[in-house]
């Protein structure tokens, strides 16, 4: 099968992060987050898949100059201008000369989504589009979609108010299309896949929607990219490959990292070349590749850009995210929705 995976997001929840470094190029321990997605992909039969990119294109191709991705075939799609959602996936689905059913995904999202099942039930329904749910919470962030008994769309609810929202399962961003979804997508203009192409199909009773019990996280924000990090180490997500058996406290450092022997590590990530001082408490927290923590710094879930550094016996709380390059003065105290950096 071929899918349509959409990586042209600007990511702007994860500034300043994303000032440098599209959304999916950041590292989810010690590996870009595009290699699970596809790697799952690949394990669920996906053979080709076209990245749809708009934002820093060049970082992916750069990358991946094979063309090849967690051992799936990829290709290039790059939107000239940004089209929104639904464009996004007809201008690369076009690229792609893709004529059969497709599947596509939001390349933030981890999942083991039973691709298997999802297709037997598209099938099943003769279905123009079928959407994979997930059961949330809290399902005033998502879209919510509430079905009838046998999984026809009844409408398609963006991020409702949460004691309106008519279920709490919502879009879990990976559906599949019959190609036939193409020719509904209007040229030229903006056109998002939530707001316009699913309540339409909803309309004609062509849409339907499924829900999968498996792992599932949206890594777009700090909050949750920080727990995808710690699933990761914590072996929740299924995703932790053989370089991850044995982790001690759920940390894993790169071999050229320093870390002091007198540093207390507990579900941190501590990249390619960082150095770690003594007495440094790390819980929570990732450290991208270059980062200096001084001595008595005390951080807890927070994420540190490439080549930041830390001045000693600083303090930062949840969820502080410091960019690329930046400084925090020596014992000075963060916490809260922090963002240092301007790109
Ligand atoms: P925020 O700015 O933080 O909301 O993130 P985003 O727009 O990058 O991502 P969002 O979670 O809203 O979008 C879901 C997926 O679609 C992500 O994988 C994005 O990269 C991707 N995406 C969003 N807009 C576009 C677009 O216009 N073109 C393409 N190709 N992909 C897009």
């Amino acid at each position: 099968m071929k899918s349509v995976v959409l990586v042209g997001g600007m990511g702007t929840r994860m500034r300043p992060l994303t000032y440098h470094t599209p959304k999916q190029m950041l590292p989810l321990v010690g590996s870009p987050i595009i290699e699970y997605v596809l790697g799952n992909l690949g394990r669920q039969g996906v053979t080709d898949a076209v990245l749809s990119l708009g934002y820093m294109p060049d970082r992916f191709i750069e990358a991946y100059p094979d063309n090849v991705i967690g051992g799936v075939k990829v290709s290039y799609a790059v939107e000239p201008e940004a089209q929104g959602t639904a464009g996004a996936i007809r201008f690369a689905a076009e690229h792609a000369g893709i004529d059969d059913t497709f599947l596509v995904v939001n390349g933030d999202v981890l999942t083991d989504l039973d691709v298997t099942r999802l297709l037997e039930f598209h099938r099943s329904r003769h279905a123009t589009a079928s959407i994979s749910l997930h059961a949330v919470e809290d399902p005033s962030l998502f879209g919510v979609v509430p079905t009838t008994p046998d999984g026809r769309v009844i409408a398609f609810v963006e991020k409702p108010p949460r004691d309106e929202a008519p279920t709490n399962l919502i879009n879990a961003g990976a559906y599949l299309f019959e190609p036939s979804v193409l020719e509904r997508i209007d040229a030229g203009r903006p056109v998002s896949v939530e707001r316009e192409t699913f309540p339409a199909l909803a309309a004609d009773g062509s849409l339907f929607a499924l829900a999968d019990e498996g792992y599932w996280l949206d890594t777009g924000t700090p909050a949750t990219y920080l727990r995808a990090n710690v699933d990761v180490l914590e072996g929740r997500n299924g995703h932790h490959g053989p370089a991850l058996v044995g982790l001690v406290d759920a940390t894993w450092c790169h071999p050229s990292a320093r870390v002091s022997p007198d540093a207390h590590l507990r579900r941190a990530v501590v990249d390619r070349d960082c150095v770690v001082g003594a007495g440094v408490e790390l819980d929570h927290v990732v450290l991208m590749p270059g980062c200096v923590i001084d001595d008595r710094a005390v951080l807890s879930h927070c994420i540190v850009g490439p080549r930041a550094v830390i001045g000693a016996a600083a303090t930062l709380e949840a969820t502080c995210v410091i960019g690329a390059g930046e400084f925090v003065e020596p014992g000075e105290s963060l916490a809260g929705d922090v963002r240092r950096g301007e790109g």
